[in-house]
């Protein structure tokens, strides 16, 4: 017995020693414990939470910036952009920059709106914080500019700004190349820019960067498609010194009357590309026939009026982008006339192309108005004559109108010049 005795007494110690513990916190104990750890779950799930929030608002602001980038067609328009102002508020900054790259000249440049004109400021890439983040490709974050070496003050200086935080990130294109620095200067709560801000520029950064190589790619495009123009109608000119400039001065025309025909910018280029094409056509006219002093026979004017069905060819052969469809029609619609006796379709009225009628226009008015290998230039006032006659059966009505207006405007004093002898039309 004793022994069991003892064992109770042994084994009820422990219950007894761990009673109080019990009675105020042996289960206390798990139920703190589990307090402790939901508490700690509730924190870090409201951290969580917040973070989550603050990732989608980044998300967010990242995708707009970039739907506000991707609408943008000139990288003028994108420096200049609601990008810059998107940015800083964004970052709650005071200020903000897009920087682009000019390798050939080691600068940076940006856009600035000076009122309603834009201009373009440049530094050497080796100059200020912009200049050590394109230089190096590492972001970077200051406290306080003017505490900081690489910060270049001149600005500061001239404007009496005090540029104090600045965060910077380069923008790089698909090869890595650095492209253009982005930077904002100043949070507006007086502190620093933080890691989350950073990892925000960075995102904005990249979305910038493609809009940035997008627009370079069409600028380049649009570059290349214009050379080409400008080459094949130099190419014309070069056949025969008597018409050289015809070209320039029937595009030149053109666009003057569809300006006042009320064509918006878009359109205009449009007019300009099929006026220095109208002509392209006649690559593939005979010298006999293209350089002939004097009249031309019957044959020989309908091998002439051969260049506008070749103009129509060569036009629909260029790859045109789809905003340019129709565009070999209205090159070569330029000799069709309102009543159907035109050329080389024989097309009546408002069938024929707009931009062919106040071609049609520009360029009587351009071959009446230039010597020719069979006459001379006619004198202006008997070439309006002949403008304002052909208004309706030859001309569109609207385009004689807009053409006449035009020339009031800006082409009476060049003809009057150069009536006077002190130049020839441009
Ligand atoms: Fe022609
Ligand atoms: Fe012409």
């Amino acid at each position: 017995m004793k022994p069991r005795g003892r064992r109770r007494v042994t084994a009820r110690r422990p219950r007894a020693a761990r009673r109080p513990a019990g009675a105020a916190g042996g289960g206390n104990g798990v139920i703190e414990t589990l307090r402790a750890e939901v508490a700690r779950l509730r924190e870090s799930e409201s951290a969580a939470q917040t973070a989550l929030a603050r990732k989608e608002h980044m998300l967010e602001a990242v995708l707009h910036l970039g739907r506000v980038l991707s609408s943008i067609k000139d990288l003028k328009q994108l420096v200049a952009s609601s990008m810059v102002p998107e940015l800083v508020q964004l970052l709650n900054a005071d200020r903000g920059s897009v920087f682009l790259m000019d390798d050939a000249k080691q600068e940076l440049y940006s856009i600035i709106a000076l009122g309603a004109e834009l201009k373009e400021i440049r530094f050497p890439i080796n100059t200020g914080l912009a200049g050590y983040v394109a230089r190096t490709g590492e972001a970077l974050k200051v406290a306080d500019a003017h505490l900081d070496e690489r910060f270049n003050p001149e600005f500061d200086h001239k404007t009496g700004y005090r540029t104090r935080s600045v965060l910077a990130v380069p923008m790089r294109d698909h090869a890595g190349r650095r492209i253009g620095v982005i930077q904002v200067i100043n949070k507006k709560t007086g502190e620093v820019f933080t890691r989350e801000d950073e990892e925000l520029l960075v995102a904005i950064a990249s979305e910038a960067s493609i809009a940035i190589l997008n627009t370079r790619l069409v600028q380049d495009l649009r570059e290349l498609f214009d050379s080409v123009i400008v080459t094949m109608s130099a190419a014309l000119d070069a056949r025969d010194a008597m018409t050289a400039g015809h070209t320039h001065r029937v595009t030149e025309y053109s666009v003057g009357i569809a300006r006042r025909m009320g064509y918006a910018r878009e359109n205009l280029e449009r007019v300009r590309t099929a006026g220095m094409l109208h002509d392209i056509g006649k690559i593939g006219t005979p010298d006999a026939v293209l350089k002939k002093p004097g009249n031309l026979t019957r044959d020989e004017f309908e091998i002439i009026k051969q260049h506008a069905a070749y103009t129509r060819v060569i036009v629909r052969n260029l790859k045109l982008p789809p905003a340019l469809q129709g565009l070999a029609e209205e090159a070569a619609g330029h000799h069709e006339r309102m009543d159907g006796t035109g050329y080389p379709d024989g097309l009546k009225g408002a069938v024929i192309p707009e931009v062919a009628r106040l071609m049609a226009v520009a360029d009587v008015f351009d071959a009446i108005t230039s010597k020719r290998h069979y006459r001379e230039a006619m004198p202006i006032d008997q070439a309006l004559d002949i403008i304002r006659k052909g208004s309706g059966p030859h001309f569109d009505p609207a385009c004689v109108e807009a053409f006449m207006r035009y020339f009031e405007e800006e082409l009476r004093d060049r003809f009057a010049a150069r009536a006077s002898g002190a130049g020839d039309p441009a």
